[in-house]
């Protein structure tokens, strides 16, 4: 098994977090005991930051002590691999989704390091009180993507701290081509931040570009 970032591990082509609550699921995952400890297996199919880390992510700047804004939380499932990873650090989870919130409390009662907020990240205003952080990850279904993130980047991301972003094409145009969308949305973002890596997902995620920035 090799560590293949702080706290992410790869064996034979799986990518794997150590688990924090032992014996627990979060999304029906496989739980593996390798050597005494419990790991649980990241899917790729079902978290785009697993998805950029098996086409090759060679960026990842959250660490175990890192401060994280997660922006489009969901019901959890990437951000309980983040709560793994961050041993020493933590998230704050935005989701505007009340029906998504209810499971994500659940999650949130057991993973301490996730601090849940039911909020539009539209308005960052609304949770100003996050302060600044070092990583804003970003995976939200929606036409403002880019809008959002150079607002929540503004409001908290610490200078040269990162931002990673997926970038569902389909959410802002589906009449227009992927590639078209993209370079729209990298000259919108390439205005404040600094585009350090790019990560098509397929075969993962269709119609995906991931996105690692850098504030300048
Ligand atoms: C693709 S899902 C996120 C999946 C999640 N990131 C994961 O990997 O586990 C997108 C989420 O963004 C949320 N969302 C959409 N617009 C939002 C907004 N303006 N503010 C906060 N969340 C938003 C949706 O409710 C949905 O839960």
């Amino acid at each position: 098994m090799k560590e293949i970032f702080e706290n992410i591990f790869e064996e034979e082509g799986r990518i794997l977090t150590r688990n924090m609550l032992p014996g627990k699921k979060v999304y029906g995952e496989n739980l593996l005991k390798i050597q005494g400890t419990e790991y649980r297996a990241w899917n790729p199919t079902r978290s785009k930051l697993c998805a950029a880390i098996k086409k090759g992510l060679v960026h990842n700047p959250i660490k175990h002590n890192s401060a994280v804004l997660y922006l489009g939380a969901a019901t959890g499932t990437t951000i309980s691999h983040l709560s793994d990873i961050l041993t020493n650090g933590g998230a704050f989870a935005v989701e505007i989704s009340a029906h998504s919130m209810k499971t994500l409390l659940q999650l949130c009662e057991k993973r301490e390091n996730i601090i849940p907020i039911l909020a539009d990240a539209r308005q960052p205003d609304k949770y100003r009180d996050v302060g600044e952080v070092d990583v804003v990850y970003e995976d939200v279904a929606s036409p403002e993507q880019a809008d959002i993130l150079l607002k929540n980047c503004r409001m908290f991301l610490k200078r040269g701290g990162y931002a990673m972003i997926a970038i569902k094409s389909q959410s802002i145009d589906v009449t227009r081509k992927p590639a078209e969308i993209y370079a729209e949305v990298e000259r919108e973002l390439s205005t404040e931040l600094e585009i350090v890596e790019r990560i098509n997902l397929e075969p993962f995620e269709m119609d995906h570009l991931f996105l690692v920035l850098k504030k300048k």
